[in-house]
Parts: C-alpha cells; structure tokens; sequence
C-alpha cells in the first residue's frame, strides 16, 4: 500500500531549530516505521515562504523577499539533508509549480459557488498571518495591526455540518482525542467565513483574475501538500496515485487549519480529504515553548557533533509521550544517551560481539538448538508489541519495549557467564556456550531492526557488524523471527556505535558550538550578531552627570509577586513587585509583547523606585522597571547572573 505523510512547511523567518526537527524527525520515523510495515511509504516536507513577516525580515535584513527565501529555505534543505531526513519532496511555495497548484484549487472552489469578495476589517495578528478575534488578540505576544480592505472569502460558513459529519464519520481523522474534541467544538460554535486574499501584500500568490490580490498565507501554504504531487501543473498529476494523504503531522497550534479549513477547501473543490492529521505537542525548553521570539532555541547541528543526531531522535521519541508537551534538557539528552545508547544497545553490541570474536573467531556460533527458549519468546512478543505501538504512535511505549528486551539479554548474560562457560571443557558446557552467544546475538539483531526507525544510522552500523548483507531498510516485521541468524555468519568488525560521552564536558561543549551555531545563521538571515552598537558616540563632556545626580535616582532589586496582562492594551502588564518594602509595589510596564505574565513570576527585576507614581489604564504605576531595548524594539529584561537579594541597591 502506498502511504502519503507530510510535515508542515516551515517558515523562512526563522531558522530551523529543534522544536522543527521534532516535527520532521518524527515524520522521518513514521515513515521508515511505515516502510517496515510494509508499506511504499512517501514523505513531503517543504517551506513557507510567502506573507507579511517575511516580506518585512527580508528588507530588515536588506535582502529581496526572494533572495531572503532562497536563503533561509536552503538552510532548512541543507538541515533535513545533514541530520538525514528521508524525504520524497522538498516543496516551496515561492515555486511556478505551486503558484499553479493554489490556482488551480481556488478555481476549483470558485467554480463550485464557494468564493465571494467582500470588505473585511479586523485585527490582524502579523506573526500569525491571520485575522484574529478581540479576545485571541489580547493573549497574542507580537504585533496586532487592524486592517480593513475587500478580500476574497472562501465560504467556511457553509461547511460547519459536512465538517462535524466528517469528524463523527471517522474517529481517527483528528489525533490524539484531545484535539479533536478541541476542534469538534470549535467548529460547532460556528464557522465565518474565512478571509483568503490580501490587496494590502504584494508578496505571495496572484489570485486569478484578480492582479491587486495575493493569496492568504494559509490557502497558499496547505495546498503545497497537492504540489508536491504535481496537481494544478502541466506534468503528469500524482504519478503515484498518492492524493488523499494519509497523515499530516503537525504541531498543536497549526490543528485547526489542518482539520477545519483545509478539508473544507476540498471539499468545496470537490477533491478527495486527507485519511488523517496527527497533532503533536511543543518542544519546552526554559519553561516555555521553544520559539525565535522567546529567544530560547537550541540547534541540532551542536547536538548532532557531539551526541549524535541518534541520540537526539532517541531522546525526543522515549522521553516526550507522542502528543503532549515535553521538556528538553542537555543533562537529559546527554543522560538518556548514556543510559539507553551507550550501556544499553551499545554496550550489549559490543559485549556480544567482542565474545563472539574472541571465543569464536568471529563467526556466529551454531547452537545446538536454536529455538532460543523463554528470550525467543520474548523477542517474538516484543515485535509485535514494538509494530503496535509504533503504528499507534506510541513511541515512548515502543521503545520501552525494546529496552526491555535488550535489558533482558543483559540479564540472561550475566546468567549465563559466557566468560566463565568459556572454560569449560565438556561439551554440555561448550553447547551452551554456543547458545547464550547464538542467542545474545539473535535478540540483537531483532532488537537493532527495530529500534532501526528511530536510530536509522546506528542501527545500519550494528546490522553491518552482525554480518547482516541486507539492506536493513528492506526488513518487514512480518518477516522478522527469531532463528534468522544463520550460524557461520562472519563478523566484519568495526567501532562501537555509542561511546560513552562526559556529561559535564558534552554539555559545555554544545553550549559553546550553539554560540557558533547561532552566529551562522545570524548570517543567513543577513543579521550580524555583534554589529549593533559598534559606532555610537562617546557623550559630550557638556552632557556628563555629576555622581550626586546619579544618586538621585534608586534603583532596588525586587521579585515579581503577580503579573497580568492589562485589558484593551497589547502592549502592558501589570506587575507587582517586592522590594523588601511592606507591601509589593504596583508596577504597569510595556513589556507584553516580549513576556508572557506567567514566565515573569518569581523573576529578580531591577526597578527605579522613587519616580513620581503615575497613573497607566486606572491602574497605579508605582516605579519603572528597567530594561534594554532589542534590536526589534521589544524589552530585554534587566538581570542578575548571581543571586541579587531582594531590595539591594544598584549604583
Ligand atoms: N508554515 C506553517 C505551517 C504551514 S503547513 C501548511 C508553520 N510553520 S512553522 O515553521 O512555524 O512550524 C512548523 C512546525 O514546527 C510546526 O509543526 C510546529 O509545531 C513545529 N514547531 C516549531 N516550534 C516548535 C516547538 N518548540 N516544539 C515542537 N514543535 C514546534 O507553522
């Protein structure tokens, strides 16, 4: 069966990260899981290139908007390429192909009754590219814009009952079950119709017969799942007879587009709907979800140079369960290497190997008899356990159970104590010699085919040292039982898959290679990162202070008690902060857009504290704290590295 799966197209305004490569790592291993099912499993991932925010960064950064795209597009390919992602089609949508595509579908639509132009105002959330409601705009961190102009509409509004249908008609269509529930009652609290074009934007996708009109972002974005397989073009159309998709993997913020206007667009174009869409959870790194704006990414490329990229699918799959938020850590990922990787798999590999060399000359022994016992068993149980759990995508639940199996071997060797039956002159004692290696090294095998989706690279080396000649990305869990290991097999040799790595000194080290890692694609996305303040003037001697003056002003370290943001205003929050007085002080300040409240609690500020109090939206503003302004114009928090105590004077 041909199986089509997706990643979202990720957007050029920002390099990639891990919590992006959490999506197409994952994708990555629902396809090789796929393709060990039995399936010709194929893997469309791709960029969004088009709309508001990267029209901006690129002249931000004194790029066209194309040479921008094309930039910060190739570093995503080159990522996917270096960390080993095995995808079908690369799709951007600065493309002539999916201009074609988006075409095609909106004259679908038209032609079936399902556009209308019409004047739109609203609130328009830049960094989301999408219209928003007062109350989404209130919890929204970036910039909010109110736009009026006539749009194109595609008429969401008449598909509310089809959509709700379609939900109850196919359980599985949305997953896991909290999202779908989420989206079944967005949908039945009702559906407007849906703003598909902008005359504000010059950067995106013509609408036909309409030259003053570029397309949405979201129109334009979704439709690239069809460009992949060459629909709306003059090509043959999906050769491979791959339209519906049977999986869209997204993040849970991009559900709702996924599974309320991209079927409804097809629908309305009379076109076959996606079998299913998987939503998966954020990545949280420092306490909040790893994203350029919050400033808190980690890169792959520091990770892949010193644990291994292996090491990170792994980690990310066996830590995070499939759909919820999880946490990432250095000490974590360096601690699960070590654990599962390197005295786990590795350990067992290099153990059962190195005795089958030194006591066998390297040749896989002949057991008496290979039925392997109660580890055969179980080896036969865990695989369909491991194909169960993975096709569910359950993947912490899969791995676990092929740890507990690679776990069991280490047991039955320190049972066995081939070292100790090794001296052994009889022939009893040398069968089961031959048999505890026979069968260390059959579970193995097992284990290392089907740990071999999430650890593809490693996997391959450890089926090589087995003496396997197959292509290990041939293996199917249908044909793979205990017993195929044939006796004789010579074993090539070679270096053990996963060293044991220094927690501390791995750590710093990726910390320091992020630095450079950052300062690279600063420089893709045309930012030098030290530039800034190179040429500023010394003030003039005339301008100087005098210390008293300086005194004047106190300036107390205080810890933020509450924090809330301030209704009817985007950019405030309402503070109240302990500087050791007797009460917290009332501070409204116009970091917003860069803090969300919760993060702020419990945080040391500076603060000036004998300003004049003012009243900000009938709230008292009794101090200021102080920050720095970013390069974007958002505030950076002052801080202290050491622990500053509460109401200590600066100066
Ligand atoms: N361009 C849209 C998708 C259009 S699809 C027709 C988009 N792009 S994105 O670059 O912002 O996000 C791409 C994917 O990366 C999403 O699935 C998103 O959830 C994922 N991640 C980005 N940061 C993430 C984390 N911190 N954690 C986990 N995944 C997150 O949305």
């Amino acid at each position: 069966m041909k199986y089509y799966l997706t990643t979202p197209i990720y957007y050029v305004n920002a390099t990639p990260h891990i919590g992006h490569a959490y999506t197409t790592l994952v994708a990555d291993t629902v396809k090789r899981v796929r393709r060990m099912m039995g399936d010709d499993a194929y893997l469309c991932t791709g960029t969004d290139e088009h709309g508001q925010k990267v029209e901006r960064s690129a002249e931000k950064a004194g790029w066209t908007a194309q040479e921008f795209a094309d930039r910060v597009s190739g570093a995503f390919r080159s990522e996917w390429d270096s960390l080993g992602i095995d995808y079908d089609f690369f799709v951007r949508t600065t493309e002539p192909r999916h201009a074609g595509a988006v075409q095609w579908l909106f004259e679908r639509c038209q032609k079936n009754g399902f556009i209308k132009k019409d004047t739109y105002t609203g609130k328009y959330d830049v960094t989301g590219e999408a219209f928003v409601t007062d109350e989404e705009a209130q919890k929204i961190d970036g910039p909010v814009e109110v736009v009026t102009e006539e749009n194109y509409f595609f008429k969401l509004s008449e598909f509310q009952d089809r959509l709700l249908k379609h939900y109850e008609d196919n359980p599985d269509f949305i997953r896991p079950e909290s999202r779908r529930n989420e989206v079944i009652s967005f949908v039945k609290g009702g559906l407007k119709d849906l703003s598909i074009s902008r005359a504000s934007l010059k950067w995106g996708i013509p609408l036909p017969g309409d030259d003053g009109h570029v397309f949405y972002v979201w129109f334009d974005a979704l439709t690239n799942y069809m460009t992949a397989l060459g629909y709306g073009g003059d090509a043959e159309v999906d050769p491979e007879g791959l339209w519906p998709a049977d999986l869209h993997i997204v993040g849970k913020e991009i559900v709702r587009f996924h599974a309320v206007y991209w079927p409804a667009f097809l629908m309305a174009a009379d076109l076959p709907l996606p079998k299913g869409i998987y939503a998966h959870g954020w990545l949280i790194f420092q306490e909040e979800k790893m994203s350029k704006t919050k400033g808190n990414v980690v890169r792959a490329q520091p990770i892949d140079q010193v644990v291994g990229i292996e090491g990170l699918r792994h980690y990310l799959l066996r830590e995070i369960v499939f759909g919820q938020d999880g946490n990432f850590s250095y000490e974590g990922l360096v601690g699960r290497y070590n654990a599962d990787l390197a005295n786990g798999l590795g350990n067992l590999a290099s153990r059962t190997l190195a005795m089958i060399h030194r006591y066998f000359d390297g040749a896989v022994p002949e057991p008496p008899d290979d039925s392997g016992g109660a580890l055969a068993v179980l080896a036969t149980e865990t695989i369909a356990k491991v194909r169960a759990h993975f096709e569910a995508f359950e993947f912490s639940r899969g791995l676990d159970a092929i740890w507990a199996l690679s776990g069991a071997v280490d047991k039955y060797l320190v049972e066995q104590k081939p070292w100790v039956l090794i001296k052994g002159e009889d022939e009893e004692t040398k069968a089961q010699l031959r048999t505890t290696l026979y069968n260390a090294a059959e579970v193995l095998r097992i284990v290392t085919a089907l740990a071999s989706p999430v650890l593809p690279k490693s996997a391959a080396e450890i089926w090589r040292q087995l003496g396997q000649e197959s292509d290990l990305t041939a293996v199917r869990y249908a044909g793979l039982a205990w017993g195929q290991l044939k006796p004789g097999t010579k074993l090539p040799g070679g270096e053990a898959v996963f060293p044991r790595l220094d927690v501390e000194a791995s750590i710093k080290k990726m910390q320091e290679l992020e630095q450079e890692v950052l300062k690279e694609q600063a420089q893709i996305m045309g930012r030098t990162v030290e530039a800034a303040p190179a040429a500023r003037q010394k003030p003039a001697d005339s301008e100087r202070i005098e210390i008293d003056d300086f005194a004047k002003v106190e300036m107390r370290v205080g810890v933020v008690m509450t924090a809330e943001k301030v209704k009817k205003a985007d950019k405030l929050l309402h503070l109240t902060i302990d500087i050791g007085e007797a009460e917290p002080r009332s501070i409204v300040a116009g970091i917003a857009a860069a803090y969300e409240p919760d993060s702020l609690i419990g945080r040391k500020v500076a603060i000036v504290a004998n300003l004049k109090p003012r009243k900000l939206r009938g709230l008292v503003s009794d101090g200021m704290i102080i920050a720095a302004s970013g390069e974007d114009g958002n505030p950076n928090l002052v801080s202290f590295l050491e622990d500053a105590p509460i109401g200590a004077r600066l100066g």
